[in-house]
């Protein structure tokens, strides 16, 4: 390739639209605090996605951060190793001990046949992630739920716009946390919320993310400064005027790449769902060394001298990083799909101006790598 191609690029609305609402930001003298923008964009995120309530924030982990705290989740909380840190950092944070659970082959995401093991005596809930924005299996992981007492707080950073027969993936769980980092389908340059069902939880998330305050002389809660600003919330209602055509182009190279890559042997490609509006954040591919003939890395490295940049989402597991690896549930004979599939996956570039010509030629590099002695 000319010019170096990424594994993701954010996608820019017109800059002369942007400037509009800045204007209105400098007229107003009002940067942030449940500002106008932050107001609208409120309403017009629950209008788009078809949820009850939702509370933006400043980024996802501290939206993550401020879940936990919202429903005063201790003890041990069930997650997955399959999934970017901060799933599991946000446990950390909180003085909550993770219990990692494997996860199913299909689409990476948490094995609910394998939660009840994990269930102790300090089991307080189940934070499970939409991994890639594929929908968990919400019903069997909401029956033990329900079985055992426990929450349901979906790390659904990856799953803006889901939708799964007609409704918000995010109306699952009791809560459900989104990012909007500048890597996302949509992005507020840094950003994130949480949706939940009713009006007496979002006041409480509300309060927690502006260091507790009720009003102006009360503090019921020992909150944190987590509130998104004007103009990311100015930044956020702007891309949501063009969000559908993104996701509309994420699918289009989808549906590119998998018609290439399904003729060639040791790759496999996640399918869409029936049922499920997928939305493209990723594009992951397995390689399985044995039929391929290469491994992982090699192509990771192969791809890198043809000016291509991929990640290896997600690699190394969380259950592998030094603050949780002398964890039992880290140990990898605990762990033995999302282990493998660690050492397999590559996520090929995908974003909305990706140009289709570049999306023909990377599986045929991947063809003649694989044809190199
Ligand atoms: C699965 C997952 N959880 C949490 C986060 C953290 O979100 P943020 O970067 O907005 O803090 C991210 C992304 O960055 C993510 O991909």
């Amino acid at each position: 390739m000319d010019k170096p191609i990424y594994v993701t690029q954010p996608s820019m609305p017109p800059l002369e639209e942007f400037t509009e609402y800045l204007k209105q930001i400098w007229d107003s003298k009002w940067l942030t605090n449940d500002g106008q923008f932050h107001q609208e964009l409120e309403q017009a995120l629950c209008d788009y996605l078809g949820v009850k309530y939702i509370s933006v924030f400043s980024n996802g982990t501290l939206a993550l951060i401020t879940a936990l705290q919202t429903l005063r989740i201790t003890g041990e909380v069930i997650t997955t190793p399959y999934s970017f840190v901060a799933s599991t950092h946000a446990l950390w944070w909180n003085g909550i001990k993770p219990v990692f659970v494997d996860i199913e082959p299909d689409f990476m995401n948490l094995n609910p046949d394998k939660i009840e093991a994990a269930i102790t005596q300090q089991s307080t809930a189940i934070l499970p992630v939409h991994v890639y924005g594929n929908p968990c299996k919400m019903d069997k992981i909401q029956k033990i739920a329900d079985t055992y007492g426990l929450k349901v707080i979906y790390d659904a950073c990856h799953a803006f716009g889901v939708k799964v027969n007609g409704t918000s993936v995010f109306n699952f769980g009791d809560l459900s946390v989104l990012s909007f980092h500048a890597t996302k389908v949509y992005t507020t340059f840094e950003g994130g919320a949480i949706v939940c069902h009713d009006e007496k939880t979002k006041n409480r998330i509300d309060f927690l993310k502006n260091f507790g305050f009720a009003d102006e002389v009360t503090v019921v809660a020992t909150g944190i400064n987590a509130k998104m600003n004007e103009v990311q919330a100015a930044f956020g209602l702007l891309q949501l005027k063009y969000v559908d055509s993104l996701i509309e182009k994420r699918k289009k190279i989808a549906q590119s790449y998998r018609q290439q890559l399904n003729n060639i042997k040791g790759i496999r490609v996640l399918q869409d769902v029936e049922n499920v509006r997928h939305n493209y954040p990723y594009f992951p591919i397995l390689i399985d060394q044995k039929v391929f003939g290469k491994n992982r890395d090699e192509v990771f490295e192969h791809l890198k001298t043809q000016n291509i940049f991929t990640r290896r989402y997600f690699y190394p597991l969380i259950s592998e990083f030094p603050a949780y690896k002398g964890i039992p549930s880290a140990s990898r004979d605990n762990l033995p799909v999302a282990t493998m599939i660690a050492q397999q996956v590559i996520c090929l570039p995908i974003y909305p101006d990706l140009d289709l010509g570049d999306v023909i030629k990377i599986p045929s590099l991947l063809l003649q790598f694989q044809r190199k002695e």
